[in-house]
């Protein structure tokens, strides 16, 4: 049994720098045509220049991929700024709120401020998409919830301002997508394929470790509902977000899942297991394509057969460990 899928998308994607870089990048670079690629580097990309240039670095190492860089949503951009990154071919804003996740002290403090109120109305008239890590500082179960109301203020004040609530996590917030015309979300595998248990109901697993955490068996059903479906407001976003070891171990465990090299095998598992093959390219392409208005991609044609793939434990010499949280059934048919 076989499935071609066409130019696979993944719209939220964490590349990271240097060598690290370098040996993440053909996980996607493969498979993917093209990945919405976010700007949390150690110094974030704050400004045009700084995200062209990331842009160019990745362009430059695999040429038949197109990484849409976001831009770091900060107070410092102005009219001039945003309309210099849209010249240039940037369309992307990623709001961190202020310390809410990995490299977000720059992140937002007030983001219903007049100062950012004025930023989001010139990215509303310039056609950007504002990319939301919608969680509050709150309790850590209920930070997407409480997040709901800076949502709903920023859904109805900016109705021509596409925005993607990254990283759905909370079945509260489905209500949110059917409520705004301009409101959008991304879906990780994780979040999809496992709930809280996979995290912390036996040993502690910190490379399941993320920000939103994995939540209820019931939040993973009502999600995976969204994506088995293919739902016409959600587009696959893998969250990809790989921590050397160090940095993973469980007395101080950054948060992020390494989902890159097993995205397509773990998807078609999940909607095989559902009988929803038949939704899984517009669940991972076509939906991104139109709700990002995405033209003119690296065209690749995917085959994926039902047989269990061979998967490194790691790479990087044991530094980067690639988390098997699922039983693979399909790999990638090598071409
Ligand atoms: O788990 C996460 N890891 N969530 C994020 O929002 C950021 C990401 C990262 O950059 O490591
Ligand atoms: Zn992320």
């Amino acid at each position: 049994m076989q499935i071609t899928l066409n130019n696979p998308l993944d719209m939220h994607l964490h590349l990271r720098e240097g060598d690290l870089l370098k040996a993440v990048l053909p996980f996607s670079a493969t498979p993917f045509s093209a990945a919405v690629v976010m700007p949390n580097l150690n110094t974030p990309l704050s400004t045009p220049a700084l995200a062209l240039e990331y842009q160019e670095q990745i362009a430059a190492l695999a040429p038949h991929f197109k990484p849409l860089v976001a831009l770091y949503l900060n107070d410092q951009l102005n009219k001039a700024s945003l309309q210099e990154a849209k010249d240039k071919g940037l369309f992307l804003l990623k709001l961190y709120p202020k310390n809410a996740t990995t490299n977000s002290a720059q992140g937002v403090r007030d983001i219903l401020s007049p100062r950012m109120l004025e930023i989001l109305e010139i990215a509303e008239n310039l056609g950007f998409i504002l990319c939301v890590h919608a969680e509050s500082a709150g309790f850590v179960l209920e930070r997407e919830f409480e997040f709901h109301p800076t949502i709903h203020t920023l859904a109805k004040t900016f109705k021509n301002l596409k925005i993607i609530l990254e990283h759905m996590s909370d079945k509260r917030s489905i209500a949110l997508l059917e409520q705004y015309p301009n409101l959008y979300a991304t879906l990780t595998l994780h979040h999809l394929a496992l709930n809280l248990d996979a995290l912390a109901g036996g040993t502690l697993a910190p490379h399941l470790f993320c920000k939103p955490l994995l939540k209820t068996p019931k939040d993973q059903q009502a999600l995976l509902e969204l994506a088995l479906k293919a739902h016409a407001k959600v587009s696959f976003g893998s969250d990809s977000a790989p921590h050397l070891v160090g940095s993973k171990h469980a007395c101080s465990c950054a948060a992020g899942v390494f989902s890159a090299p097993l995205l397509l095998s773990g998807l078609c598992t999940l909607f095989d297991k559902h009988n929803a093959l038949e939704h899984l390219q517009n669940f991972v392409s076509t939906n991104a394509m139109r709700i990002y208005g995405l033209k003119d991609l690296p065209q690749k044609s995917i085959t994926l057969e039902r047989k269990p793939p061979n998967l490194p434990n790691s790479i990087l010499n044991g530094q980067l460990i690639i988390p098997h949280f699922m039983p693979l059934e399909w790999r990638i048919k090598s071409h």
